[in-house]
């Protein structure tokens, strides 16, 4: 058996990802380069379906990509790359569009939520056709499982929806990927407002912990996180969202169960536990920033370790497409 492939791509949209992209996919990205094939990437196409400027999008493509090696990504383990250095990627895309009902890419709920806030008329095409390029990511690398968080799933299911119809109109092409999505860290919530998930475009600043924030800071919104009627430290969904999000912040960042967590504070008030909270927090994102800093030092050998994953991803991409060419009907170019 080969050793199973994974893929995994992060927008290079902010000057720092935040905690819930860390636990609920870059953490997960660090642990799976130890047993399976993996190629991460920077997605500097999908960066720009918004509207963007250059300087801020090359400094944040970096940053990016420091933020990675500053999470334990190695890239002796893995491939980490930039999806603009592989053309396959948009190359794909196209073919994988011509197969996309208008109706089927109108469905997807990121697509609505996002025009939305454009406004529809405002809005580009390419925000429409975001879904079918992040399926090409996947799909050009034989992709096995997918580490993401559960506001992906329904790329996935279109991904695994237009690998099946390349296959079954073209014959076999694709391995059919699956998502790997850990349930307890799959949706970390605002700090603010428990009921919408932690995002760099809806939440306040109050209610995201960044990866690369100051240790004061980070402090002082999980002492202010909302927490909820009572005093019980308790996971309960419905009635304690707020303390059941930081519960799993918690049990994530410390190895053990929410239930080993309920035990250790019952009888406690939230004060303590916020505070213990915050301490492992700080403890665990200090490395990451430090790291980072010192990849972003060094401007020359990140640049090196992205030509260095460019290229292995472009052996592995272009292998695809060849057949990918072939099966569509293109003419060999000679
Ligand atoms: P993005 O910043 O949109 O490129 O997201 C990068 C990764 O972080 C994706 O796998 C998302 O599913 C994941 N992610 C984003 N926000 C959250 C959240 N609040 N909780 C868990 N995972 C998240
Ligand atoms: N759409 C993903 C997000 O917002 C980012 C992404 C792009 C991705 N291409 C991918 C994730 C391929 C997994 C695989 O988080």
């Amino acid at each position: 058996m080969p050793t199973p492939r994974v893929l995994s791509g992060i927008q290079p949209t902010a000057d720092s990802f935040h905690l819930g992209n860390y636990l609920g996919a870059v953490r997960q990205w660090v642990a799976l380069q130890e047993t399976h094939d993996a190629f991460y990437c920077v997605v500097d196409l999908h960066a720009i379906t918004m509207g963007h400027d250059p300087a801020v999008l090359r400094r944040r493509s970096r940053v990016a990509a420091a933020q990675l090696l500053g999470a334990g990504l190695d890239p002796k383990r893995c491939t980490i790359f930039v999806q603009s250095h592989v053309p396959e990627h948009a190359e794909l895309f196209w073919v994988l569009s011509c197969l996309t009902g208008f109706g089927e890419a109108s469905r997807m709920t990121q697509f609505k939520d996002k025009s939305a806030k454009a406004g529809a008329e405002t809005a580009s095409v390419g925000l429409f056709n975001y879904p079918i390029l992040q399926a090409a990511d996947i799909l050009l690398y034989q992709t096995d499982q997918v580490p993401v968080g559960e506001d992906q799933r329904q790329h996935l299911e279109l991904t695994r929806d237009l690998a099946q119809r390349f296959n079954h109109r073209f014959g076999e092409t694709f391995v059919i990927p699956g998502p790997y999505i850990v349930k307890d860290v799959a949706k970390i919530a605002d700090l603010q407002d428990p009921a919408i998930k932690m995002s760099k475009s809806a939440s306040s600043p109050q209610g995201i912990v960044d990866v690369l924030e100051d240790p004061a800071s980070i402090r002082r919104k999980i002492t202010r996180a909302v927490t909820d009627m009572g005093t019980e430290i308790r996971a309960d969904e419905e009635a304690k969202p707020g303390v059941t999000n930081l519960l799993r912040i918690y049990a994530a960042l410390a190895g053990v169960s929410v239930a080993d967590l309920e035990r250790r504070y019952a009888g406690t008030g939230y004060g303590a536990f916020k505070k213990d909270l915050a301490d492992l927090v700080v403890d665990a994102l200090a490395p990451i920033r430090e790291r980072t800093e010192e990849a972003l030092a060094d401007e020359a050998e990140l640049d090196r370790v992205l030509a260095e994953g460019a290229a292995r991803a472009r052996d592995v991409a272009g292998r695809t497409m060849r057949l990918v060419r072939e099966r569509v009907g293109f003419l060999p170019a000679r």
